[in-house]
């Protein structure tokens, strides 16, 4: 299959050095674009800033922010059979972004005004026809809950939820403990585990529901 795979988080600038963003260090998004790979798959990672190496051989696309991920992700979706998104994509960027570096002295700088960013996976759910997709949650409660109307909402094959009011897991850690939630309402749980064999498992769920 041909595999588009997000991964990390997205920085929203409000100046040259300020940004709005998140923990996320792209493991998880890394460890699925390497298991696919693996099993000989096509791979396009996405991914946002991170301090890992992308993983060799395949293809790679750097982005900074939401509206560049979008972008990308639009871009390949047509080369695409289906797509993972795991990265933590920021829901909010500042309405307006200043070229010079804000003062401290700046008083208006106090108070910064917000926009939506767009939903990137529930736009490709209204446009998916025959490609599979596969979204993340980061969920801190009623976690199977609000991951199903996710699910519905944007249109998923599969949603993969985690539980980030855990001690560990989640963001930044090797390790995570997830639950796969498929569009027919079944729940699969997965215990902790390092992010690797987790991307393992997805990866085998993913060619028994949709490689044809
Ligand atoms: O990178 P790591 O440190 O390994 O951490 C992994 C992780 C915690 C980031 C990952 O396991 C995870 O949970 N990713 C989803 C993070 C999240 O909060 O997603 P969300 O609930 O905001 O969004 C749900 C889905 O919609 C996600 O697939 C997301 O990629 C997508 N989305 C969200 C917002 C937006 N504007 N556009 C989107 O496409």
């Amino acid at each position: 299959m041909k595999i588009l795979v997000t991964a990390g988080p997205t920085r929203e600038y409000l100046d040259p050095v300020r940004f709005l963003s998140n923990p996320s260090s792209g493991k998880m998004g890394y460890a699925i674009a390497q298991a696919a790979q693996q099993k000989g798959h096509e791979v396009v990672l996405i991914s946002g800033p991170s301090y890992l190496q992308p993983p060799k051989e395949l293809q790679f696309v750097s982005i900074v922010s939401a509206d560049e991920m979008k972008q990308q992700v639009d871009q390949w979706f047509e080369w695409a059979d289906g797509v993972v998104m795991t990265a933590a994509v920021s829901d909010f960027k500042p309405k307006t972004r200043s070229s010079q570096k804000v003062k401290k002295q700046d008083e208006a700088a106090l108070s910064v005004e917000w926009v939506q960013n767009p939903d990137i996976l529930f736009e490709l759910g209204q446009k998916k026809g025959k490609k599979w997709l596969v979204g993340f949650a980061a969920e801190s409660k009623a976690i199977l809950e609000h991951a199903q109307q996710k699910l519905e909402n944007k249109n998923l094959d599969m949603i993969v939820v985690n539980d980030i009011s855990q001690k560990e897991g989640g963001f930044e850690s090797d390790q995570n403990q997830v639950h796969l939630i498929a569009s027919n309402g079944a729940i699969e749980d997965i215990p902790k585990m390092s992010k690797s064999q987790i991307a393992e498992k997805l990866m085998e769920k993913i060619e028994s529901k949709f490689a044809s």
